[in-house]
């Protein structure tokens, strides 16, 4: 294994780049999300906001499958998740955060499929407008919004449990693992 993999000890530096590259990514995309609800319509900084909503969310979801296979590729020389109780819950957490890392954008690109404006990617045409809607698919879009506030409840308390639990409390280096 090469110094870019992960080691039992650590997180290489690819997966580090990921996690935190994305999380900073996912948190420019949640303050489109909240702008978008909390402001008024044609708001300039809602607009704003608002303007790299779809771009950024392709563009998660390509990262997403990125960081899922090099997780993938990694899986026996990952730092090993905590014993007890506890360990088993931050397992099922990580991959709760993943499956809603790849649904929450899936379902608004298949949503984005069948509607009348199509969907492009940094000005890339992927899929054409419909033209009268295919409403199976837009159907798919029902769900985007409130999947994607439950992934940012998770990732609160994904955060909580990292600096809060692991670092102020039990003081184990688990963010460390991350970080070095
Ligand atoms: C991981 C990536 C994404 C996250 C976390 C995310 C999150 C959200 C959230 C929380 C909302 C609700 C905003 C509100 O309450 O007003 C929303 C709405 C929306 N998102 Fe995303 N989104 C992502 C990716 C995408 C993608 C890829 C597209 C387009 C292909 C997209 C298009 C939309 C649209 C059009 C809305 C308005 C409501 C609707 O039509 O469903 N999002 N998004
Ligand atoms: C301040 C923000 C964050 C902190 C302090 C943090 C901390 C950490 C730490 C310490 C680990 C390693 C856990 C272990 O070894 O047991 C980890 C893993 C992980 N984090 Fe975060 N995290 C943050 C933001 C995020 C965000 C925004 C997401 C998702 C959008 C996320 C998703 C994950 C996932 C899925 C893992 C499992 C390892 C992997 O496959 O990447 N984290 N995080």
């Amino acid at each position: 294994m090469s110094t870019l993999s992960d080691t039992p000890a650590r997180y290489g530096p690819i997966s580090k780049w990921l996690h935190w590259g994305m999380a900073l990514l996912f948190a420019a995309q949640f303050v489109s999300a909240a702008l978008r609800w909390w402001l008024p319509r044609d708001h300039a900084v809602r607009d704003f906001f608002w303007s790299y909503h779809t771009d950024l969310g392709v563009a998660l979801l390509l990262l997403v499958l990125l960081r899922g296979a090099w997780g993938l590729m990694n899986i026996k020389n990952r730092p090993s998740v905590h014993d007890g109780l506890i360990g088993r819950l931050a397992t099922v957490g990580h991959l709760a955060i993943y499956a809603l890392m790849v649904v929450v954008p899936l379902i608004r690109v298949i949503a984005a499929a069948g509607s009348d404006r199509g969907l492009s990617f940094f000005g890339l045409r992927i899929f054409p407008a419909q033209q009268p809607e295919i409403t199976w698919l837009t159907s798919f879009s029902e769900w985007h919004g409130e999947l994607g506030w439950i992934l940012a409840l998770l990732i609160v308390g994904h955060i909580t449990m990292a600096v809060g639990w692991h670092h102020l409390i039990k003081r184990d280096g688990s963010l460390q693992r991350m970080t070095r």
